[in-house]
C-alpha cells in the first residue's frame, strides 16, 4: 500500500465467475516462495465485524446507498484491524476484492454516484491504495456459464448479463484512471493460460 513502509498490498478483482478464486491460493503460494509472509484475505470481510457485514450485503435486500455504506464500513474495519497492521509488519496482504469492486458493482453496476464513492474512498482509505491490482477480465457470458456450473447465486450473482457488462466497464474505467496500478489478465482462456499471465504479472511487480 502506498505510504506503508516495507509491505506489499496486492488486490485481485473481476466479475463473479472471472476465475479469481481458482488462482488466489496459487498467488499466495507464489508470493510465499518469493519470501513474503502473506496475509490472504477478502472483501467484504476479513475481520469478525466485516464478515458479519458481508453476510448482510450478500443476502439481505437493500438500496444502493445502504450497500455502499456497508461495504465501506466493512473496509474501514478491515484496514484498521488487519490490512494496515500486516503492511506495517512488512508483510504482503493479498486481498480478494477491494475498493475497485465498489466502483464496479455499486458504481457502474448499480448506478450509484461515483463522486460519492470517491468521497467514501478518501475518508476510509486516507489516500492509501494497493500497490498492485490484478484484474481478471472475462466476457460476462463466459463468467455466467462458469458460475452456473458451480454454485447457487447470491444477490450479486443473480444479476443479468447487462449488469455484469456494466461492472466490467467499471473495472475498465478504474484501470484507465490508474494504469500503473492495474495488470489486466485475459480471463477468457484456459486456467493454465490464465496462470501463465498471472505469474508474468507477479514476476514483474513483486
Ligand atoms: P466474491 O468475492 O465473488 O466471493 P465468492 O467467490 O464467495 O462469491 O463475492 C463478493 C460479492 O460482493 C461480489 O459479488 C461483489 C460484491 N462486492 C461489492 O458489490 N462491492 C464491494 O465493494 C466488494 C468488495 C464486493
Amino acid at each position: 500500500m502506498s505510504g506503508a513502509a516495507g509491505g506489499l498490498f496486492v488486490t485481485v478483482e473481476g466479475i463473479d465467475g472471472a476465475g479469481k478464486s481458482t488462482h488466489i491460493e496459487s498467488m499466495a503460494d507464489w508470493l510465499r516462495r518469493r519470501g513474503w509472509r502473506v496475509e490472504l484475505t477478502r472483501e467484504p470481510g476479513g475481520t469478525e465485524l466485516a464478515e458479519a457485514l458481508r453476510e448482510l450485503v450478500l443476502h439481505r435486500p437493500m438500496d444502493a446507498l445502504t450497500e455502499a455504506l456497508l461495504v465501506f464500513a466493512a473496509r474501514r474495519d478491515h484496514l484498521r484491524q488487519r490490512i494496515l497492521p500486516a503492511l506495517e509488519r512488512g508483510d504482503c496482504v493479498l486481498c480478494d476484492r477491494f475498493t475497485d469492486a465498489s466502483f464496479a458493482y455499486q458504481g457502474a453496476g448499480r448506478g450509484f454516484d461515483a463522486a460519492l464513492l470517491s468521497s467514501l474512498e478518501a475518508w476510509v482509505q486516507e489516500g492509501r491504495q494497493p500497490d498492485l491490482t490484478v484484474w481478471f477480465d472475462v466476457d460476462p457470458a463466459i463468467a455466467a456459464a462458469r458460475r452456473a456450473a458451480v454454485r447457487a447465486p447470491d444477490r450479486f450473482e443473480q444479476q443479468d448479463l447487462q449488469f455484469f457488462s456494466r461492472v466490467r466497464q467499471g473495472y475498465q474505467s478504474r484501470r484507465s484512471a490508474d494504469p500503473e496500478r492495474f495488470v489486466r489478465i485475459d480471463g477468457d482462456v484456459s486456467p493454465e493460460a490464465v496462470w501463465q499471465q498471472v505469474m508474468v504479472a507477479l514476476e514483474a511487480r513483486c
